[in-house]
Parts: structure tokens; sequence; C-alpha cells
């Protein structure tokens, strides 16, 4: 076996050799045959200029090869094609909306502040209307785990998105059992859009143990205390 293949490769170093030699007589041959060409080429300047012609006639040729340019537009195509339909995943993972990630790095503090603030072109606070640690009624709706609630008030609203609409727009849902026409309709006109944007972020944070599904605490509060 060993010795079948070193024959083998001797039988290709002699064949590669033979030829390595035959390309060296060629490239010799025509550098000799190069040499007077190019002295009776040097004699007349038409020589010349005919070289240069078939020179310049031959350099179109390779560029002739442009059709790699036709070659090349299709996949160009196949790459915008491929693209958009993997962009809309990514897209659909953080759905969040404008609103939705404004009230979330707004200031529920002062949100809170302001929910608790009279002011003269409302005639009222959203206090007096609103309890924030209860959902039983005031003259509106109470605003305890409003967050659950506003969730799905609205199909495709987002909790925060329905609580904005809910102040600047309190009209375009009316929850039941509750006039529309009670609720100011100028929160927009008195506090800044930022404003709103705390007050929403404010509200998100009201959650505790329901006292309307769940009243069995309030008697038992009664009893121990
Ligand atoms: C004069 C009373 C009144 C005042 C003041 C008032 N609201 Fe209201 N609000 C209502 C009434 C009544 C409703 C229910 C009718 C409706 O949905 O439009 C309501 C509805 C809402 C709702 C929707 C509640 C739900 O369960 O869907 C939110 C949120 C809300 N108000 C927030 C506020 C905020 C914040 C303020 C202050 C900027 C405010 N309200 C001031 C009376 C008031």
């Amino acid at each position: 076996m060993i010795y079948w293949w070193r024959q083998r490769t001797a039988i290709y170093r002699t064949f590669s050799c033979a030829i390595t030699l035959a390309g060296a007589c060629l490239l010799a041959s025509c550098g000799s045959l190069a040499a007077p060409v190019m002295q009776a080429a040097t004699a007349t300047s038409d020589v010349i200029q005919q070289s240069v012609d078939e020179a310049t006639a031959t350099l179109p040729a390779p560029a002739t090869p442009v059709p790699p340019t036709v070659t090349s537009t299709p996949p160009p195509t196949a790459t915008p094609t491929e693209l958009p339909t993997a962009t809309p995943e990514p897209t659909s993972a953080p759905a969040l909306s404008p609103i939705d990630r404004l009230v979330a790095v707004r200031d529920p503090f002062n949100g809170g502040m302001l929910f608790g603030t009279f002011q003269d072109a409302a005639n009222y606070a959203c206090s007096n209307c609103h309890l924030s640690d209860s959902e039983k009624e005031n003259l509106g709706p109470g605003l305890l785990n409003i967050k659950e609630r506003a969730a799905t008030r609205i199909e495709g609203m987002s909790a925060a998105e329905y609580i904005y609409q809910s102040i600047v727009d309190s009209k375009a849902y009316t929850v039941e059992g509750f006039d529309a026409e009670l609720m100011p309709q100028n929160w927009a006109d008195i506090y800044s859009e930022l404003e709103i944007f705390d007050i929403v972020a404010y509200l998100m944070t009201l959650e505790g143990r329901s006292d309307i599904d769940d009243p069995d605490p309030a008697p038992e509060d009664e009893a121990s205390g």
C-alpha cells in the first residue's frame, strides 16, 4: 500500500515537473518571439497605433462580463424580502405605546399631590369625587385597583392609555351607573401633559385588597376593634 502510494507520488512529481518544463519552454519562446516583434513595432508608428487599437479592442471584452451586475441584482431583491419578514417578530414583543413608556418614567408622588389639589377652574380636586383607598363609589368610581379594571375597559387599550383618556376625555367611555357629565372636562387645560402623566402614574400604584368583591374584612375589623 505505502509502496503503491510512493509510486503514485513519484509519478505525479514527474508529471508536474514535465508540465513546469513545458511552461518554461513556452515562456522562453514567447519572449524570444516578442523581442523581434517589439523591435519591428517601434519602427513604424502605424504598427504601434494598431497594437494600441488591438489592446483597446481587447480591453472592453473583459469589461463585457458586466452581466455580473445583472447576477448581483437578484440577491439584493431577495434580502429586502427577508428583512421585513424578520422585523415584525422583534417589534411585536415590546408593544409599549408612547403613553405606556412615558407614564412608566413619571413621578407618582407628584401625581398624588395633584390628585388631591383643589383646582378653581374645575371647582374640584380629583379626590373630591374619587376614593384612592377604596373601590367603593363616591361621586365617581373608587380608584383602588384601577390599574386592573383599566386594562379591561377598552379592547386594545393598555391601563395607562385608558386612565389617560379618562382624564383628558372622560366622555370617551362612561363607567356603568355613572353620569358622564359629572367629571370636569377641562383637566387638559388645568394640568400640563406631563402632570397628567404623573397622575396616571400615581393611579397605577393604587393597589390593595378589594373592598367590593371581598367585603368580609370589614365585619372582622369591627369585631376585633
Ligand atoms: C365632579 C366629580 C369628578 C371629578 C372632580 C373627577 N372625576 Fe373622574 N370620574 C367622575 C365620574 C362621575 C366618572 C365616571 C363617569 C365616566 O366614566 O365618565 C369618572 C371617571 C373617572 C375615571 C375612570 C374610572 C373607571 O373605573 O373606569 C378615572 C380614571 C378618573 N375619573 C380619574 C379622575 C382624575 C384623575 C380626576 C382629577 C384630575 C378626576 N377623575 C376628577 C367624576 C369626577
